[in-house]
C-alpha cells in the first residue's frame, strides 16, 4: 500500500522537506505495521536535513525522523508480545519516522501505558530517555550536586532541569533570552543565565564560589563547549551531547590535564541498544511522567505535510514546548 511521507530531497533549509508517498509492505517475520498518531520533531532532524555529519546519516533523498507513536495495525510471523490495536512508541530505530505508516522491528517497540496520552509520550519520549541516561547512567547526579545545563529551556534542557531538581541537584541553566530565563526559573532552575548577554563562565564561577561544577550538560557545542570546560571543578565531566550551534572544534587533549577533566560525546542509541536497557529507561521515564513529575508543553501539533513549518519553528529558538507532526 501507499502511505504519506516527508522526504529530504537535498541538504538545505526547511524547503527541502517535500510531502509525497512511499510504499509500505506487509509485515515480515518479527515486524509490526504501525499507523503513526504522533511524530516527534527533534533537533537531530535538523542535523540530518542540513547534512551535518551525524552518525550514519544517509545522502538525500531519504525520509527523516527518529521518533513516533502509533497504533499496531498488523503483526508479522513470530511476533508474540504485540497485537493489532496496541498503542506503541519508539525512538532511534534508524531514520524514517516522518511517515503515516511504518514497518518496525517488534523488539524496538514499547507499549504506551494506559495512564499516559499519546501526545504526551510523542512530545517527550526520545528526550526523556536521553535525560535518563544523562542523569542516571553517564553521570549519576546526587542530591546537593550543582550542575550546569546549557539550552535549559529547550526540549531536552527543560526535562533535565526538572528531573535533576527531583534528584536534589542545584541547577544552573543557560538560555538564549530573558523570557526563557523566566521560563526555566518557573520550572525550578535555581540560577538562570542568559548566555547571549552574560558571560556564563563568570556567572558559574560566581555562583559556585569559584569551585566550578562537577558536570556540564552541553547540547550547544561550538559556541559553548570550550567555556564549559572552564566551568568544571577538578575531576569534572563535560558532556557534549548535542551540536545545535555546530560541532566542537578539535582541541589539545592536554587542556584537560591541569584539572584532571573528562570529556564525553555520547548518543542515546548506545544506551538503549540492549532491549533490557530500553525497557528499564522507558519504564522509569513513564513512571515519572505518570506521577506528574515533569511539566511538558506541546507548542504545536502540525499536519505531517507542514513539516517544513515545524523545522523553521524549532530553528527559530523561540519555542518553549514540543512540536508534533500528525499524519
Ligand atoms: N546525544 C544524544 O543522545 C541526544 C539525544 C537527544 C537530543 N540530543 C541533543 O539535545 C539537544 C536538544 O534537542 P531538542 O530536540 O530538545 O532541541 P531544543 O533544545 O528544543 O532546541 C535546541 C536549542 O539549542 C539552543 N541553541 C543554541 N545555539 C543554537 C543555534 N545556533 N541554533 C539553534 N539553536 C541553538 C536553543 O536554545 P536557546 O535559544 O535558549 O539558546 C534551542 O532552543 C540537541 O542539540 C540534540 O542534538 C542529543
Amino acid at each position: 500500500m501507499k502511505t504519506q511521507c516527508i522526504r529530504i530531497t537535498a541538504f538545505g533549509g526547511p524547503e527541502v522537506l517535500q510531502f509525497g508517498e512511499v510504499d509500505v509492505s506487509e509485515p515480515g517475520a518479527g515486524e509490526v505495521l504501525v499507523r503513526h498518531t504522533g511524530i516527534g520533531v527533534n533537533f537531530v532532524d535538523i542535523y540530518h536535513r542540513t547534512g551535518q555529519l551525524h552518525g550514519d546519516a544517509p545522502q538525500p533523498p531519504f525520509i527523516p525522523g527518529v521518533q513516533a507513536n502509533g497504533v499496531v495495525e498488523a503483526v508479522g510471523p513470530g511476533v508474540r508480545d504485540l497485537r493489532a490495536g496496541d498503542r506503541v512508541t519508539y525512538a532511534n530505530v534508524g531514520l524514517g519516522s516522518y511517515v503515516a505508516h511504518r514497518l518496525l522491528p517488534a523488539e524496538r517497540l514499547i507499549r504506551i501505558p494506559d495512564t499516559l496520552s499519546d501526545d504526551l509520550v510523542a512530545a517527550s519520549y526520545l528526550r526523556g530517555l536521553t535525560c535518563h541516561y544523562l542523569l542516571k547512567r553517564l553521570y549519576r547526579v546526587q542530591a546537593g550536586d550543582t550542575i550546569l545545563v546549557h539550552a535549559a529551556a529547550g526540549g531536552v534542557g527543560q526535562l533535565l532541569v526538572q528531573w535533576a531538581k527531583r534528584l536534589g541537584a542545584i541547577v544552573i541553566g543557560t538560555v538564549g533570552s530573558d523570557a526563557k530565563a523566566e521560563f526555566v526559573t518557573r520550572l525550578g532552575c535555581d540560577h538562570a543565565i542568559n548566555y547571549r548577554r552574560q558571560n556564563f563562565i563568570e556567572e558559574v564561577m560566581r555562583i559556585t564560589g569559584r569551585e566550578g561544577v562537577p558536570v556540564v550538560y552541553d547540547s550547544v557545542g561550538a559556541d559553548t563547549f570550550m567555556g564549559s570546560l572552564e566551568c568544571l571543578s577538578p575531576m569534572g565531566l563535560a558532556v557534549n551531547y548535542g551540536t545545535a550551534s555546530g560541532q566542537v572544534p578539535a582541541f589539545p587533549l592536554q587542556l584537560l590535564h591541569s584539572k584532571s577533566l573528562s570529556v564525553c560525546r555520547p548518543t542515546l542509541r548506545t544506551y538503549i541498544a540492549r532491549r533490557a536497557d530500553l525497557e528499564t529507561s522507558s519504564r522509569e521515564f513513564f513512571d515519572l511522567l505518570a506521577q506528574g513529575g515533569l511539566h511538558i508543553d506541546i507548542a504545536e501539533k502540525l499536519p505531517l505535510a507542514n513539516a517544513a513549518d515545524a523545522h523553521a519553528l524549532l530553528e527559530g529558538r523561540t519555542l518553549s514546548g514540543a512540536l508534533l507532526l500528525e499524519p
